[in-house]
């Protein structure tokens, strides 16, 4: 029987991926946050991980505006990353799990979800960076990958309700997988960050604690607000919460927090990251 090992959350901005690149890790900018992985990187020592589902958004790389699914799982073999834009080099190639990508997406379309299937995906930013910042200078991926995007880019957006529930279903099907694999659930994105319009540089500390505290204990209260009051609280595309609130979906357990770390700001963002160990629950 597989294990879900444990969730990690963390922001997605491209400057950090331009930082790694550079090596200024260590710089004055750039330390309080990166000062955040040393104990994801020894919890992911014992936690050893062999497979990621990642919830991430894309941003205009492999979707763009014109073909938007509001859920896409990956099944491809390998996964290509590739620069929207940024000017940021390229990252390694991601390896695929198909089998188990194909029984997540069996899994939820018999429980009444419509993901788009893709046996072809570019990855961006939004998946690559996280790994970067979970393995750094790995000379090939520990583990491999199982892909699910959620539109957080282009309205109508997905319910907080809705990716808690197929995180939830994501984490019943990782269940009844029969591999022996020990899988890690990634969320990447947020916290409150709005990159464009009269509100452009909207931080809000006060919501990004609360959201930070209440994930762990009782993410369905997150999910009682709905996507907008997430955009009036957090910013336009700090509504990449979501992807947080899919990932917790997926830990099935008891979930014990292990680090956690909150920087202001990283390019125009509120940066967080935060590891939630998935115990099994104590028998009755
Ligand atoms: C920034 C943050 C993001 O989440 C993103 O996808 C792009 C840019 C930023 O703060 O610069
Ligand atoms: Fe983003």
């Amino acid at each position: 029987m597989s294990t879900i090992v444990g969730g990690i959350f963390t922001s997605h901005v491209p400057a950090i991926g331009a930082a790694i690149a550079k090596g200024v890790q260590q710089e004055p900018y750039w330390k309080p946050f990166f000062d955040g992985f040393p104990p994801v990187h020894r919890w992911l020592e014992q936690a050893k991980p062999d497979v990621a589902v990642v919830f991430y958004n894309d941003h205009g790389l492999n979707f763009f505006l014109d073909k938007m699914p509001t859920f896409a799982v990956g099944a491809a073999p390998r996964y290509e990353n590739a620069d929207e834009g940024w000017g940021l080099p390229l990252f390694k190639p991601f390896e695929g799990a198909p089998d188990l990508s194909w029984h997540i997406i069996d899994h939820l379309v018999g429980s009444d979800f419509d993901p788009t299937t893709c046996q072809q995906m570019l990855v961006d930013h939004s998946l690559a960076i996280p790994f970067e910042l979970c393995w750094p200078e790995a000379a090939a991926w520990p583990v491999k990958l199982v892909p699910i995007a959620i539109n957080t880019v282009q309205h109508p957006l997905p319910s907080p309700r809705r990716c808690l529930a197929l995180g939830r279903a994501v984490g019943a099907a990782l269940e009844s997988w029969d591999g022996p694999e020990r899988i890690v659930i990634l969320g990447t994105g947020g916290l409150s960050h709005q990159l464009d319009g009269e509100r452009a540089g909207f931080i809000n500390t006060a919501y990004d604690r609360h959201c930070l505290d209440t994930l762990g204990p009782d993410p369905d209260a997150l999910a009682r607000q709905d996507a907008l009051d997430i955009i009036e609280q957090a910013g336009s595309q700090g509504v990449e919460l979501l992807n947080w609130i899919a990932a917790r979906g997926a830990l099935t357990g008891r979930v014990e927090e292990v680090t956690r770390n909150y920087h202001v700001p990283i390019s125009n963002t509120a940066a967080a990251t935060m590891v939630l160990a998935n115990e099994a629950p104590v028998p009755a």
